[in-house]
Parts: C-alpha cells; sequence; structure tokens
C-alpha cells in the first residue's frame, strides 16, 4: 500500500508521510491470512537456507503482538503448518522488540543445550490493529514476517551479547488497550476504537531515541567495542527520523545503518529480521563483521544485540 494509497483513505498526505517517517509504501497481507500464515512462509525459507528439516526443530517461538488468537499460541499453529513435531511451542509479547527478545530466549535455551535448534519468528498483522481513520498512527505500520534459526555451533561466530530493558511505568503511551481482561470486547470498546493501536506518538519518539542509543552502548561496552568496530547496524525500521537521530547520539553516520523503512513501515516485530535477512541476502553484511541490532516498542521494552556474523 502506497502512500498515494493511503491518501484515499486518511487526510495525509506522500509528502507529509516521507518528511516525517521515510516511509514510501507497506505491505498489507491478504484478509485470509494470518500471522501464523506469514510466519510459516518465513520459517520455511529460514529451514531451506539453512538445511534443517522440520523435525530437527525443538523450540518455536514467536514474537507477536497481533497473535492468530489469545491462545493457542501462533507458534503451535507455525507448528502445525510447518510439521515440527518436536518442538515445543510458545509466543513472545514484547511488541516491536519481541524478535530481539526473542532471539535471546532462543539463545538462552541453546547454550546450556536444552535445546539443540530453535526457531525465531517475528511475525505481525498490524493492518488489523489499526484504526484506518487514525491518520497519525496508521500510515506507519505494516505487515510481515522474518524468521531465524539458532544452533550452538561453536564456532567463532555468532550472538556476543543481548540487552534487554522495559519501563512498564509508561505502557499507556504505545498499546491495544481493548480486547484484553482489562477491557475485555464489548460494543463499547469497538466504538472507541480500543481494540486498535494507540500511540502518543512525539513521546514515543523521545523515548525510542534515547533507549535505542543507550542500550546500543551499553550492547557495544559490554564487548569491549566501539562503534567504529560495527560494520552494520540493523536498527527497528519504525521511521527514519528515529534512526537518524539514533546515529547522533552514537556517533554512527546514516550509512552504517540499514534501511527498508521506506518499502515496509513499522513491521513492529518482524521489522528488525526481515531488514536483517535482506542485509544479508544482498551482501550489506559479510562472515566476520560485527552487526548491531537495536530496537524499541510498547511496554515500553527495548533491546540491543551484538553479533559477530
Ligand atoms: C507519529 C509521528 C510521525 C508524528 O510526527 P510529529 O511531527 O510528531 O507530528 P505531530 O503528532 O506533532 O502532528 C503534527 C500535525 O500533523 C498532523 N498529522 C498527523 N498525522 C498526519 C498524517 N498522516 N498526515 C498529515 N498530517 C498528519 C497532526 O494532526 C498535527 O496537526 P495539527 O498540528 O494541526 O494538530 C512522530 O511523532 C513519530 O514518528 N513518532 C514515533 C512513532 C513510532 O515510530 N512509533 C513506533 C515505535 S515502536
Amino acid at each position: 500500500m502506497t502512500n498515494a494509497e493511503l491518501e484515499q483513505i486518511v487526510d495525509t498526505s506522500d509528502e507529509w508521510v516521507y518528511s516525517r517517517t521515510g516511509i514510501r509504501e507497506r505491505h498489507i497481507a491478504a484478509e485470509n491470512e494470518a500471522t501464523s500464515d506469514m510466519a510459516a512462509q518465513a520459517a520455511r525459507k529460514a529451514m531451506k537456507d539453512g538445511g534443517i528439516e522440520p523435525d530437527e526443530i525443538d523450540l518455536i517461538v514467536v514474537a507477536t503482538c497481533t497473535p492468530d488468537m489469545a491462545f493457542p499460541s501462533t507458534a503451535c499453529f507455525v507448528q502445525k503448518h510447518i510439521g515440527a513435531k518436536n518442538a515445543a511451542c510458545m509466543d513472545l509479547s514484547a511488541a516491536c522488540s519481541g524478535f530481539l527478545y526473542a532471539m535471546d530466549v532462543g539463545r538462552q535455551f541453546v547454550s546450556t543445550g536444552g535445546v539443540q535448534t530453535a526457531l525465531i519468528i517475528g511475525a505481525e498483522k498490524m493492518s488489523v490493529v489499526m484504526d484506518w481513520t487514525d491518520r497519525s498512527t496508521c500510515v506507519l505500520f505494516g505487515d510481515g514476517a522474518g524468521a531465524a534459526i539458532l544452533q550452538a555451533k561453536g564456532a567463532p561466530y555468532g550472538i556476543l551479547t543481548s540487552v534487554l530493558g522495559a519501563d512498564g511505568t509508561l505502557s499507556d503511551l504505545l498499546a491495544i488497550p481493548g480486547g484484553g481482561s482489562r477491557h475485555p470486547l464489548s460494543q463499547q470498546v469497538l466504538d472507541e476504537r480500543m481494540n486498535c493501536l494507540k500511540m502518543a506518538g512525539r513521546e514515543v519518539f523521545k523515548h525510542a531515541v534515547t533507549n535505542m542509543a543507550n542500550s546500543a552502548l551499553e550492547a557495544l561496552g559490554r564487548c569491549g567495542a566501539t562503534i567504529e568496530d560495527v560494520s552494520c547496524i540493523i536498527p527497528h525500521q519504525a521511521n527514519a527520523r528515529i534512526i537518524q537521530a539514533i546515529g547522533q547520539r552514537i556517533g554512527a553516520p546514516l550509512e552504517k545503518f540499514y534501511l527498508n523503512v521506506d518499502r515496509f513501515g513499522n513491521t513492529s516485530a518482524a521489522s528488525i529480521i526481515m531488514a536483517l535477512d535482506e542485509a544479508a541476502r544482498n551482501g550489506r553484511i559479510k562472515r566476520g563483521e560485527l552487526v548491531l541490532m537495536v530496537v524499541f516498542g510498547g511496554g515500553f521494552t527495548w533491546a540491543a544485540s551484538l553479533v559477530e556474523w
């Protein structure tokens, strides 16, 4: 869906959206396509790339804030779709930070030896939680999925550190307030569109910059690395202006960041892994290089991971 198409839905313009966010278009899943359908498609590609058979997978973690249903978990549906019959399955709720949180959960399981092969997925159908009458939010998000396989290989590469953080006192600033046990689905919830994403955009912007910059620096510090050692930064693809501001804070030129927000918008938990996948496929990341991933989302939650590729 292009900005021009959005102009037909809400009072906005390509100029406003692009200049404020860097977004030109986003993808919208088909009506009959749920989050687990996109997640399973990404999982199949990751398994093919890694040469992994479905029955080798011991754990599936799906990071999402748009699950197919309250339960069963989206991970259970993915298991069904891909036939990973030996896998334990769970979803992880950390909004846009979900993929890096899930990757660290997978890393912990794999590094203890409790799990040999973990399938970590970030997948979202954000289009179903958009208020398509609210121009301040509906222009920002898109649908998508990405997947990664984690194994302990003993090779001189992998996840060096992960920094995870949260501040639940600011939960009201970015949320889908209705439809859960606090405000169960009712006519009033629907009338007030409380089943849709609500956001205090300016506040979110400020906290996103501060927390992503700080967690990126903390991840580097833990490994005794500097920003100069990093070849590529994969930031949460929420807004190009947020990314520019992070660059200023951590002393990284814009060229060091991989950006695809222009083509996908903010795909929440899918954003980091979709960008990482693109960057790896198109040669932007090479073996042995340091890759810094950094993300922020509702909760608030944030995370940074330093990876040797
Ligand atoms: C949402 C965001 C782009 C808004 O940009 P902003 O410069 O802060 O804009 P404001 O919210 O102050 O709104 C400025 C004006 O633009 C208008 N506006 C909002 N959305 C608009 C749109 N899509 N098209 C045109 N005008 C719009 C507002 O109504 C307001 O008009 P007013 O001054 O007449 O009241 C920006 O705050 C942002 O990116 N925040 C972070 C969002 C994010 O990334 N969230 C996810 C993090 S995981």
